[in-house]
């Protein structure tokens, strides 16, 4: 079978920074879940869908026009790279997540990126539900404080204003309703291997992954 390397782990882990260099350094491809997750809630809150409309959402789902083109996200000729990570879709998609019918109508999308010559690929359940026979699954985390700090560095960066205290309540509220949902709950894999990055920066989490594939 294909290789699949993955990484899931709490919202501002660094997960998608690492994985992305991860893909680039071993030449395979690369899978960010949690972006179909945002792009269903940003259709959803276009058209007025309510976060609890399940059947709705699941449609939305299933028949959602996605295209990823190196970096960039399209959502049908639209691009929608920034318009899916602002708070508002980030709260939304996790409100989202939390049902089956939509994780469902997202499998097939998501098994489909498994590519030769290997897929690495990141989010909260792609060791326990989308690929649990991954090569190697890795368990990302930091501190609660460090990935606030992380979140509004980015922010900052990206010239947007931030309340840090604010970010780090709205961190903590997503954490819990991915850690506490019924269906694929966030949690660390048995046969994962845990990389705490509180204290270490991308280029050094993605080489210990790099050294892990390699063993
Ligand atoms: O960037 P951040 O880590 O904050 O979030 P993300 O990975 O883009 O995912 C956004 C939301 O989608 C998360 O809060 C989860 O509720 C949900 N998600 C999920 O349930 N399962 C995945 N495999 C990926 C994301």
């Amino acid at each position: 079978p294909v290789p699949v390397v993955a990484i899931d782990g709490p919202t501002a882990s660094g997960k998608g920074t690492v994985a992305a260099r991860l893909a680039e350094r071993l030449g395979w491809h690369y899978l960010d879940s949690g972006a179909l997750y945002r792009l269903v809630a940003l259709a959803a809150l276009r058209r007025g869908v309510p976060v609890e409309e399940v059947a709705m959402l699941a449609r939305l789902a299933r028949e959602l026009e996605v295209r990823f083109a190196g970096d960039r996200i399209f959502l049908a000729d639209e691009d929608v790279t920034e318009a899916i990570r602002t708070e508002e879709v980030s709260a939304a998609a996790s409100r989202i997540a939390v049902h089956g019918a939509v994780r469902e109508a997202l499998l097939e999308r998501q098994r489909a990126f498994r590519r030769r010559p290997g897929l690495v690929a990141e989010g909260r359940d792609m060791g326990s539900v989308v690929f649990p026979d991954a090569e190697l699954k890795v368990f990302l985390t930091a501190s609660v404080e460090v990935r606030a700090e992380r979140r509004f560095k980015q922010l900052i960066d990206k010239g947007m204003s931030a309340n840090i205290e604010r970010l780090r309540e709205e961190l903590e509220a997503r954490d819990l309703r991915d850690r506490e949902r019924a269906i694929a709950p966030l949690q660390q894999c048995p046969d994962a291997l845990r990389l705490d990055t509180s204290l270490m920066g991308v280029e050094e989490a993605v080489e210990v992954i790099f050294d892990w594939v390699r063993t």
